[in-house]
């Protein structure tokens, strides 16, 4: 009977990207995926560190893997649990200290190793926990097997880590130094991407925008570079890039929007704050003058283009003037999706030990007031597109019969009714409904 793999993902697309090529790997050694953990021969979290929530979740998630490992061992079946991701790079022993039954844990850097660890492991004669939460001296890259397209849209990663260190942040220490891979890789992964299905490339990075990839000159070459090279390729349909730090946001970068045909309408740029005083105490390098700036180019550039971002309420020091600096930002560029949080100290990052720390009640109520009127915002545009015809990838079946789901130029999710043979496929859909998450239209 052939082995079989349990993965858990927790936080951002470029873990999703994480375990995708994590299960490549696990693949090419003959396991299968499974989405059942009590099937599972190796069960793996891949996990967030970003904030206190998501981090929490793990432990929880170890226990019932416990649980379910102790029932198995029952049935004389060996269950390997391994831990993943940014809570790794963070916590480092402390993972094992507290769910010492955890067999591996590795950070982000260094999960191409899991394919020896689990040889590794196999050899033990009593339970030893294997962790690793070095940074390898070469990209990890280098070391993965070639991945195929999981669907017809497809992430990849092209930088990886941080430099800006954003007080609040803990990407700079758990994903490390900026890295940005060459040209050449990126381009050979989305050539094996669009031959094997894909028509939608997402290029990603924690900080995308800063990338500088090497050509096969030894020429240092930026994001609009990459998006040139990219979209010249045969048979891919759409192009997106996310996440994009403001400060980064190059006047090229900006053209590609009114010059690149296939590039999406829509960009992620997280603001975090209106207020020029918080901005600050951030350590972000723009004010919400200059962001508002970015927005205006962006949209001289291309009047479809649209935006989403991140917000933060809560940040220490931030008082109700401040707040209302943020909502103002938000009634100016109107934003059509967004994620917004309440800051969460995390350990070791400069606002943690900030004085004026806001009281969790101030942090719910903003949280609260901004979610309202970001949700107002996505309401109003998904209406608008009532009675319009718009371009839709779909790329799931939804859950009735007959049902797919895409995704519009914009990142909504819209469903159909049809036979199902137009999965794959960008159609023209007459958009007949829509709420604040979905839209609902009929194959023109
Ligand atoms: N507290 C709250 N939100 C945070 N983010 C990052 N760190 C924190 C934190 N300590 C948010 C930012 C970032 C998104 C990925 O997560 O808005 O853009
Ligand atoms: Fe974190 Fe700031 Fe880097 Fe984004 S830009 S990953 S928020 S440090």
């Amino acid at each position: 009977m052939t082995k079989k793999y349990y993965i858990k993902t927790f936080g951002c697309q470029m873990n999703v990207y994480d375990s995708s090529r994590i299960a490549d790997m696990l693949k090419k050694e003959g396991y299968t995926e499974t989405n059942r953990q009590t099937e599972a021969d190796i069960v793996l979290f891949n996990t967030c560190h970003i904030r206190e929530k998501a981090a929490e979740k793990l432990f929880s998630d170890l226990g019932r893997a416990k649980l379910i490992a102790d029932e198995r061992a029952e049935q004389g079946h060996k269950t390997i649990i391994g831990v993943v991701g940014c809570v790794v790079q963070a916590e480092d022993e402390q993972i094992i200290a507290r769910a010492p039954y955890v067999d591996f844990a590795v950070g982000p850097q260094m999960y191409f190793r899991i394919p020896e660890i689990l040889r590794q492991i196999s050899a033990q004669k009593e339970h030893q926990s294997v962790v690793d939460t070095d940074f390898p001296a070469i990209s990890k890259f280098d070391f993965l097997p070639e991945n195929k397209a999981q669907g017809a849209c497809s992430y990849l990663a092209v930088q990886e880590g941080c430099n800006n260190f954003c007080t609040y942040c803990v990407v700079p220490y758990t994903r490390g130094a900026e890295y940005s891979r060459p040209v050449a890789d990126v381009v050979a992964e989305a050539k094996r991407l669009i031959a094997t299905g894909t028509i939608e490339i997402n290029l990603l990075g924690q900080n995308v925008n800063s990338y500088h990839g090497e050509d096969e000159n030894g020429h240092e070459r930026n994001l609009a570079y990459l998006l040139h090279k990219i979209a010249e390729l045969d048979g891919l349909k759409r192009l997106r890039y996310t996440t994009s730090y403001p400060a980064d946001m190059t006047d090229d970068l900006i053209v590609c929007h009114k010059d690149i045909d296939i590039l999406m309408p829509y960009l992620h740029l997280p603001v975090q704050s209106g207020s020029d005083k918080i901005l600050k105490a951030m350590n972000r390098r723009h004010n919400s003058g200059d962001y508002l700036r970015i927005v205006e180019k962006l949209a001289a550039a291309n009047p479809n283009l649209r935006m989403s971002s991140d917000f933060i309420v809560g940040f220490p020091g931030e008082t109700d003037a401040d707040f209302q600096q943020t909502l103002n930002v938000v009634n100016q560029v109107k934003y059509i999706q967004a994620f917004s949080f309440k800051y969460s100290r995390r350990p070791g990052t400069p606002a943690a030990v900030m004085e004026n720390q806001v009281e969790e009640k101030v942090k719910k109520e903003r949280l609260d007031i901004l979610q309202t009127l970001l949700f107002d915002y996505q309401t109003k545009f998904n209406q608008a597109c009532v009675g319009k015809v718009m371009p839709v990838l779909f790329e799931q079946k939804g859950r009735h019969k007959g049902q797919l789901i895409g995704r519009t130029p914009y990142m909504q999710n819209l469903h159909i009714e049809t036979n199902g043979a137009n999965i794959n496929k960008i159609l023209n859909v007459l958009v007949t409904d829509a709420t604040t998450n979905s839209l609902s239209g009929k194959e023109i």
